[in-house]
């Protein structure tokens, strides 16, 4: 089959579907490419590397499927031929037209932007590989604009604090940003409705401020695991959190999104009204409304009170090649997904729930919205009944030892010792003062060593139990000496419990990894 690369339609797009990488794997699936001329230059990928990568030079729209970053023109829909499929970015929820428009042909159209949020399905998920692009893009533009450093310094010439950032939505834009700004030296804020994320945040340096939502209990969280629209309460709150929290930020990036809903507002143009002059807010929602009051749609307008908001919407297409690069292989994944036999033919498996959902049109047929996807990042609901017995919250813990039988044990212990010290010829004496204190020793070291760190404790204690094995087996079977039989009996001991440690933990090490292999 051929694959056609268009020339976007759209003003200003930069990107292109298919770059020179992953033409070649795209012929390595078995399917010859023709890329329109100049389709790439903006990305700045020459006809002559599509060329050289395997691909020709002419009309993609000849072709049994057609790639594009957006969906097609009205005009280059016009040029297809029956039969056809063509992918590209539709927003199918937000393109009522377009879905009509497609579903008057005798074609079929996979939206790149429908992708289901499951694991499976992450490596075409264009929206994740855009926002992070995205998150990205916007602290750059937010740091060419900021009149400042981002990182605090100690100079000859004086002190600069660090910038501080505000990141409201901790999604996978909200991900990047904060990730990028942390990484230029700033102190980053973020917050979000979804608790879960916090760990999240603070994984990649960033402090969780978290809504209190007081009685109001935890936050509702849609099938797809994504925040659903907040309740009013919530939302006073949060605005409460800004309002707190606005006047000592450099720079706030807003990234909240209810998926096919209007973005919510955030920051209201009274907390703008808050800010120092040269603050900088980047308001990613733009697209859907913006999350942002003042905030103009693909510009940067500044305040009266000196405050520039940012509205792009092209922020991945600021990053063209890198964004093609990315965006074409989500492509390639899907191809291959839909390449089973790896010999150049499509083959639409609408059993495969993320064919599925993809898919707005097949072969002239409408088949926009799919059924719903319960995404694992969705909590499971609560059993319905209350459960028989409540347990104490907080880690259970073992009754303590009484005093009575701590002291009875260490007592016999100690008379045990004694007897053997007694009794032993004054050449053992010395060892069985090194056996003792090892014990005790041993005891509290490897008392203290944290849960994680049991597996390489573990393999330490293995090797330590070979030194015995192998000490023990050349001790063995002495009984021409006055205490052989005695060294022998010892020997023969320190092998076997030697042994249980090295088998015992070949055996947890194949039951570890039995849990990771599929079944
Ligand atoms: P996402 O769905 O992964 O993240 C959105 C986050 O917002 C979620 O974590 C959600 O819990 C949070 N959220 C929802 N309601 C909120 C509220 N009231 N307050 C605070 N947080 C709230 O989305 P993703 O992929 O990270 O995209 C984020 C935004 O960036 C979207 O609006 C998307 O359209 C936009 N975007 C913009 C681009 C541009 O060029 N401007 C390019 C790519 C994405």
């Amino acid at each position: 089959m051929l694959i056609g690369i268009v020339s976007e339609a759209r003003r200003g797009e930069t990107r292109v579907a298919a770059t020179p990488a992953t033409v070649v794997q795209l012929v390595k699936l078995g399917y010859d490419v023709v890329v329109e001329p100049g389709a790439g230059a903006l990305s700045s990928f020459p006809d002559e590397a599509y060329v050289e990568a395997g691909a020709r030079v002419g009309d993609p729209l000849a072709a049994d499927v057609v790639l594009g970053v957006n969906a097609l023109s009205s005009l280059q829909l016009d040029g297809l031929k029956p039969g056809t499929t063509v992918m590209g970015i539709m927003s199918p929820a937000l393109n009522p037209a377009l879905m009509e428009d497609l579903a008057k042909r005798p074609i079929t159209a996979l939206a790149m932007d429908a992708v289901p949020r499951i694991s499976r399905a992450q490596s075409l998920d264009v929206l994740s590989s855009m926002a992070n692009i995205a998150g990205y893009r916007a602290v750059v533009e937010a740091a060419h604009v900021f009149g400042r450093f981002f990182t605090g310094q100690v100079t000859a010439a004086g002190k600069v604090p660090p910038a501080k950032v505000l990141v409201c939505g901790a999604g996978v834009a909200g991900l990047a940003a904060i990730g990028a700004a942390g990484s230029l030296g700033a102190i980053v804020y973020a917050t979000d409705p979804r608790p879960e994320v916090a760990d999240q945040v603070r994984s990649l340096g960033g402090e969780y401020l978290s809504v209190d939502t007081g009685d109001a209990g935890e936050v509702e969280v849609s099938a797809t695991g994504y925040a659903k629209e907040m309740s009013t309460d919530y939302n006073s709150r949060a605005a409460e959190l800004y309002r707190d929290r606005i006047t000592e930020m450099d720079i706030v990036i807003t990234t909240a999104q209810i998926p096919g809903r209007q973005a919510p507002t955030l920051i209201t143009a009274e907390m703008v009204a808050l800010m120092r002059s040269g603050s900088v807010i980047v308001d990613m929602a733009a697209a859907s409304g913006g999350n942002v009051e003042g905030m103009v749609k693909d510009e940067a307008v500044v305040t009266a009170n000196g405050v520039t908001i940012i509205g792009y919407t092209d922020l991945p297409g600021r990053l063209p090649a890198q964004a093609s690069q990315l965006y074409g292989t989500n492509l390639v994944n899907l191809i291959k997904l839909m390449t089973p036999d790896k010999d150049g033919r499509l083959v639409l498996d609408f059993d495969d729930v993320v064919q599925r959902s993809m898919t707005v049109v097949r072969d002239g047929e409408l088949t926009w919205p799919p059924p719903p996807v319960q995404v694992s990042a969705a909590p499971a609901a609560a059993p319905a009944s209350a459960p028989a017995e409540v347990k104490p919250a907080g880690p259970q813990t073992k009754p303590p030892v009484s005093t009575q039988r701590r002291f009875t044990v260490v007592g016999v212990g100690a008379t045990v010792l004694f007897l053997l010290a007694a009794l032993s010829p004054s050449a053992l004496l010395g060892h069985l003062t090194v056996f003792a204190l090892a014990i005790v020793i041993g005891y509290y070291v490897i008392g203290q060593v944290h849960h994680a760190l049991h597996t390489p404790l573990m393999s330490v204690t293995n090797a330590i139990s070979g030194i015995i094995v192998v000490g023990a087996l050349l001790q063995i079977g002495h009984g021409d000496t006055p205490n052989g039989a005695v060294v022998t009996v010892l020997s023969t001991i320190a092998i076997l419990l030697a042994s249980v440690n090295i088998f015992g933990g070949f055996a947890v090490t194949r039951r570890m990894l039995s849990m990771f292999s599929r079944s």
